[in-house]
């Protein structure tokens, strides 16, 4: 048997330091049983401190966004408190993204199961740190549950002063709202949702202006997802050194991930911000199924980002500096495992299928050129191509990348620029395999 390579030991992340003491709902998630895990405890005195300390306490923490593209929270919210904010007459929201639509990805929904008391709470700090009177939470509409225990989660603040019109006694107004969508993946883009919540079709703007200069119904906005607002309160609490002794310089923090696929035991967990890769599955997930070695890739943070060979992930930690250096990224978190019996051509074309599904059709390169990716991607799937495509299909991508309003061109792109630059031996193979079998070569050339 060949030896597994060593585990860099780093300790792993402390019960005392879990922020989401509930996940998979094993405790009371009402407010008495959050209250007895800590939430909600002196959110007055929290309030009171008032939107200048608590922006610096965000941005002293390091935390980044969480939904996915790692943008400085401290710095985002900020964008809300420019000079002269106070003349502006119009009101100020806070948007939380519940929308957590991308493949892999279930993070959200564990924190909205089991810790709603956390994200209510997080809506309150974090709206009063941006001035904002209100918060909606955009919930995605198959999240039927969820939704409805974020509502009675949000009755009970309500009922015990904890949001409303002096929330906490702390003479400030905020309320909460829940916004149920209906199942686009697009919808969890930013300005799409916003236009969602306006009851317009789930359409991306683009940007600038940003949703803080011009946001839902058209006043000043900051769009966070939920886990980055949940963690708030304790940052707050146990102070922003504290949640930046965890990890590295500028990948801060703990952070939940939800593992999946060729596992021993799929789950979402909560862990120390760069974590090495190998050591966040052996820890957690009792290892790859069959052993290490019969890892073939994995793609480290949902659907939108490139796969990475066993090799690489043997190396890299989970963060968003260590990631883009091994050219893929952190993502949402969402570790999607595959074995040696993986078809990973087949796996990168199901993505593929999504994204052309998905194209809300505004831009030519994404609502053509998603459609044609995963045209080619069917075909390289069946071994039914040339080789020269392979490069073609690399040139496609890299037309849509970066030409489009919104990220969704880019999500479709990336994993198969993922997959031509580790798997290209296979696509290669597939192609020899069907000339060899039906004695024919496509599209000229010589067997
Ligand atoms: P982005 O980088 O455009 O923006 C990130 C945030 O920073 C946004 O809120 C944006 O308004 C703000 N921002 C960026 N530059 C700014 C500036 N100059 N001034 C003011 N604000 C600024 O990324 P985007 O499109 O919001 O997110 C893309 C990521 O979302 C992808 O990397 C993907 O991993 C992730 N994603 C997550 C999903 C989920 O289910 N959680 C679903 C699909 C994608
Ligand atoms: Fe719509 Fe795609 Fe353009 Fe995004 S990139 S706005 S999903 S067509």
């Amino acid at each position: 048997s060949v030896a597994e390579p060593p585990v860099r030991g780093y300790g792993g992340l402390k019960d005392q330091d879990r922020i989401f003491t509930n996940l998979y709902d094993r405790h009371d998630f009402s407010l008495k049983g959050a209250m007895s895990r800590g939430d909600w405890h002196k959110t007055k005195e929290i309030v009171l401190k008032g939107d200048q300390y608590l922006i610096q306490t965000v941005k002293d923490s390091g935390l980044r966004g969480r939904g996915g593209a790692g943008f400085p929270s401290g710095l985002k919210w900020s964008f809300m408190n420019k000079p002269g904010w106070d003349k502006d007459p119009r009101p100020r929201y806070l948007v939380v993204n519940a929308d957590e639509g991308e493949p892999g990805t279930c993070k959200d929904r564990e924190i909205m199961r089991g810790d709603p008391h956390k994200l209510i709470e997080g809506c309150l700090i974090a709206g009063r740190a941006m001035n904002a009177t209100a918060a909606y939470i955009y919930i995605r509409g198959e999240f039927y549950h969820e939704a409805v225990r974020l509502q009675q989660a949000i009755d009970e603040a309500y009922k015990a002063g904890l949001i409303g019109d002096d929330a906490c006694g702390s003479g400030y107004k905020f309320d909460v709202f829940i916004h149920r969508g209906a199942g686009a993946y697009i919808c969890g883009e930013e300005t799409a949702l916003i236009e969602s919540i306006e009851g317009k079709q789930g359409k991306p703007r683009l940007k600038p202006p940003f949703p803080a200069d011009v946001g839902v119904f058209g006043c000043p906005t900051t769009v966070a997802n939920v886990e980055t607002v949940a963690v708030v309160p304790t940052i707050v609490r146990r102070g922003p050194s504290w949640f930046d002794s965890f990890g590295r310089d500028r990948n801060s923090g703990t952070k939940l991930f939800a593992i999946s696929g060729h596992v021993n035991n799929p789950c979402v967990v909560e862990e120390e911000m760069s974590i090495p890769l190998k050591e966040l599955i052996e820890r957690h997930c009792g290892g790859v199924k069959g052993g290490w070695q019969n890892l073939q890739g994995i793609v480290p943070g949902g659907s939108s980002v490139p796969v990475i060979p066993r090799d690489v992930c043997t190396d890299v930690l989970m963060d968003f500096d260590s990631l883009k250096d091994a050219q893929t990224s952190l993502g949402t978190g969402a570790i999607i495992v595959m074995d040696q019996s993986t078809d990973m051509i087949k796996a990168i074309s199901r993505f593929a299928k999504f994204y052309k599904h998905e194209s809300c059709g505004q831009c030519t390169p994404c609502r053509e050129g998603t459609t044609w990716m995963y045209n080619m991607m069917n075909r390289f799937e069946n071994g039914q191509a040339a080789n020269r495509e392979i490069d073609m299909i690399v040139e496609l991508s890299k037309q849509i990348e970066g030409h489009t309003i919104c990220a969704l061109g880019d999500a479709a792109a990336w994993p198969i620029q993922g997959l031509v630059r580790h798997f290209r031996p296979q696509m290669e193979q597939r192609i020899k395999e069907f000339q060899l079998e039906n004695g024919v070569v496509m599209y000229g050339g010589k067997l």
